[in-house]
């Protein structure tokens, strides 16, 4: 059986380390596609002459024509332009949406059967556009934030309790901007949830306040040590992830920007909800029930997706 195609669009930090992963984990053969000519090129051959040393099977060709990746079964998108200092994701939001454009085009041409990870910024407009762009059904085009921004949470919380990291299980609801919420009533450490642990003497609501905190400006905390762009290594992590879920069918629970269509009261967009990834793509999102106080949260984050969606549509009326 041939191996799975993955294609990598944008071959930039996050691409680079999506390809890396990719062939260490043997998921499939990898395409990197860029419009930088020589980058994509560069980084396959680099990565291809770690095989050797590393013993993976698996091709990686580097492209700037869409035509290579014909047929792929996965495809994630990176392309497009990081933040830097003192910008936040939605500052990026008119550049990036011309790059879903052409890159929604070219998924849509020639791999309309895969399922579209992206996890360029802003995140939960970007998604949304792609999948209008791309014309490709909604539960196969999805959103890489979730998993990110909750790798986030679970690593400060198992540095304050001092636990395995494979203890700690979160969730981070909503869009992938400062108005996410982690959730603090469904993450538990082995199941006890974070109320309970406050109550044990294990933290404080003050200390628990401060780390939901840190993972909403998580993404910001990485730009502002980086200097010259944004985070790369758990981003890549994150989606292959998800891709992985995918191709092996595995059915994980993994919270990712999602098309709601009456989910947790939100419709006809895109916004950050537990789901079930298999070979359906998403193929069930978890309508948990939110106390009030969670659901004011939410609805806050929602709305400020709404309204980078609304921008969407005013910069091009094929999306209105
Ligand atoms: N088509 C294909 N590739 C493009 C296009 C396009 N229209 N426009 C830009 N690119 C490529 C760039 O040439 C670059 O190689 O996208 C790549 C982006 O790589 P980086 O600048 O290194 O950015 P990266 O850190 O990988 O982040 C990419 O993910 O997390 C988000 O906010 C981040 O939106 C950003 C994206």
């Amino acid at each position: 059986m041939a191996r799975p195609k993955i294609a990598l669009i944008g071959a930039g930090q996050i691409g680079g380390t999506l390809a890396h992963l990719a062939a260490l984990k043997e998921l499939g053969d990898v395409v990197l596609f860029d419009i930088a000519e020589g980058t994509p090129q560069g980084k396959a051959l680099d990565l291809a002459e770690s095989g050797p040393s590393e013993g993976f099977d698996a091709a990686l060709k580097g492209t700037n024509d869409y035509a290579d990746i014909a047929g792929a079964d996965v495809c994630i998108v990176t392309a497009g332009v990081p933040r830097k200092p003192g910008m936040s994701r939605d500052d990026l939001l008119g550049i990036n949406l011309k790059v879903m454009k052409s890159v929604g085009e070219g998924i849509r041409d020639n791999a309309p059967d895969a399922f579209v990870i992206c996890i360029t910024n802003p995140l939960d407009a970007m998604v949304w556009a792609l999948q209008k762009f791309s014309g490709l059904p909604a539960n196969k085009v999805c959103g890489m934030a979730g998993v990110l921004d909750s790798a986030r949470f679970r690593h400060f919380l198992s540095v304050e309790f001092n636990v395995s990291m494979k203890d700690v299980t979160a969730f981070v609801l909503g869009g992938h901007g400062d108005t996410m919420v982690p959730s603090v009533r469904y993450s538990t450490v082995a199941g006890v949830p974070l109320p309970d642990l406050i109550a044990m003497g294990w933290t404080t609501q003050d200390k628990l306040d401060a780390i939901v905190q840190r993972t909403r400006d998580g993404g910001a905390e990485i730009v502002g040590l980086l200097k010259t762009g944004s985070a790369f290594y758990a981003p890549a992590t994150s989606a292959i992830e998800m891709a992985e879920a995918y191709l092996k069918d595995q059915k994980r629970v993994l919270p990712c920007a999602a098309f709601c269509d009456g989910d947790l009261g939100v419709s006809d967009m895109y916004v950050g909800v537990p789901t079930v990834i298999g070979a359906g793509g998403v193929e069930r999102i978890l309508n948990i029930k939110l106390n009030k106080e969670e659901q004011e949260m939410f609805d806050t984050s929602v709305n400020a997706v709404k309204g980078l969606v609304e921008a969407c549509k005013g910069i091009d009326s094929s999306l209105a």
